[in-house]
């Protein structure tokens, strides 16, 4: 199960002078590439789905295919929200199983960034999800040419990114420092002054956002300073773009599946050489053996009702469905009858929780508390329940059995 905690994988990155990379993804060819690298690789990877790509696919349905993705894979994973706009995309993406949230107010000021920062760390803590906050702006959109969102550069500064890791509790932070999103004419100016401040007064894994067009050494200069994430996407984007052109050039007559039939491999090769160039291949054994992995836990519960009607029951399963289901940390709620007549218990509530730090959370959350006291246990006195880590799940066909190329179709 090579999900692994998010915090521990940047910080063994941070420890051994070497950078994960982050890729966006957005589409099923970009997952199968970035995984086939990361597996030749053999590096640590993180999935980063990116909210401004939403309109590219749906967040929803993709997620059971990062998360299997990952889950079948023999190097070690996190599944991150890059850029989330809110509070509420957050818990939404927690509970589509992402193990690291970024919310980016570094458009608000300094306090409002402080104030949505510390309610994201505060909700996501507590279901043990990684947070990454951003202090700074770095101005462009990923895939675009930088020059057509031009915007200033606003420079991370010392005192602010102390101020803000304290009272934030983030756990990694994006500091700008010169890059840009998009694609660059020119080559960035990069204050490493600045970036060696911060780095030696906060001694926290850093991040940058902007990677597509910097070059080996400026990449080498970075991850010396305390960049151990590296968020990069219009390169792999450029990278699939040229190969679809390819294809149509190659043959006219080309429909999608002959278009888009490189576009794994493009994406795949890019990686590479990236996790090669960023130290992270080769390090897949090494953070395996010293990150915990990332195991959901379940909640179980079967009862038997006393002094209740059957359409009692079902409005108070139906509530319980919708209350439990939003408490942040639950992946999901499903209630259930018994088949046999005779059983011994009637009936059953499985929570499941994104991680065992739930367990607390989920008990403590006010609508939990108010659902149980008000509606279950009055009527559920007979009953028992246990919460229980996942011990394994095994897939039938792992990823580094399916190689790309000739033989992949
Ligand atoms: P690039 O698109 O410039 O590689 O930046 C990606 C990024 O920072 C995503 O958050």
């Amino acid at each position: 199960m090579p999900l692994v905690d998010m915090k521990d994988m940047l910080q063994h990155a941070y420890d051994h002078g070497y950078a994960v990379g982050a890729f966006d993804l957005v589409s099923l060819d970009f997952l199968e590439g970035i995984m086939s690298a990361a597996e030749k690789a053999r590096a640590p990877v993180i999935l980063s789905l990116a909210e401004s790509h939403f309109e590219y696919f749906d967040f929803e349905l993709a997620m059971p295919a990062v998360e299997a993705a990952a889950r079948r894979a023999s190097v070690p994973v996190a599944i991150h929200l890059d850029h989330g706009a809110s509070l509420e995309s957050a818990v939404r993406a927690i509970r589509l199983g992402c193990n690291g949230v970024m919310v980016d107010a570094s458009h608000a000021d300094f306090s409002e960034n402080i104030r949505i920062s510390r309610a994201v760390t505060d909700m996501a803590h507590a279901c043990g999800i990684t947070v990454e906050g951003e202090l700074g702006y770095v101005p462009g959109v990923e895939g675009e040419d930088a020059e057509r969102h031009p915007g200033e550069v606003a420079y991370t500064t010392l005192a602010e990114a102390r101020a803000y890791v304290e009272r934030t509790g983030v756990d990694c932070l994006a500091v700008s420092i010169g890059t840009v999103h998009g694609r660059m004419k020119g080559k960035p100016k990069l204050d490493y002054q600045r970036l060696k401040q911060i780095n030696e007064a906060l001694g926290i894994p850093l991040v940058i956002h902007g990677g597509t067009g910097l070059s080996d050494d400026q990449f080498r200069r970075l991850i010396n300073n305390g960049v151990a994430k590296i968020n990069y996407f219009t390169a792999l984007s450029d990278a699939a773009g040229a190969s679809i052109r390819a294809s149509a050039r190659e043959d006219r007559g080309n429909a999608y599946t002959g278009l888009v039939k490189g576009v794994r491999e493009a994406v795949a090769a890019e990686v590479e050489s990236r996790m090669r160039l960023w130290g992270s291949a080769g390090r897949a054994a090494e953070v395996l053996s010293r990150c915990r992995a990332w195991t959901p836990v379940e909640h179980l519960i079967v009862y038997n009702v006393e002094g209740a009607d059957e359409t009692r029951v079902e409005m108070m399963m139906e509530e319980g469905r919708r209350v439990l289901g939003a408490i942040p940390g639950v992946r999901e709620v499903l209630t259930g009858r018994a088949v046999q007549a005779q059983a011994k218990y009637r009936y059953t509530w499985l929570v499941r929780f994104c991680h065992p730090a739930v367990i607390d959370s989920y008990r403590d959350h006010p609508d939990h508390v108010a659902f149980a006291d008000k509606l279950f246990r009055p009527i559920a006195g007979d009953r028992i329940s246990i919460d229980y880590r996942i011990v394994e799940t095994v897939f039938s066909v792992r990823h580094h059995d399916r190689t790309l190329g000739a033989g992949s179709a």
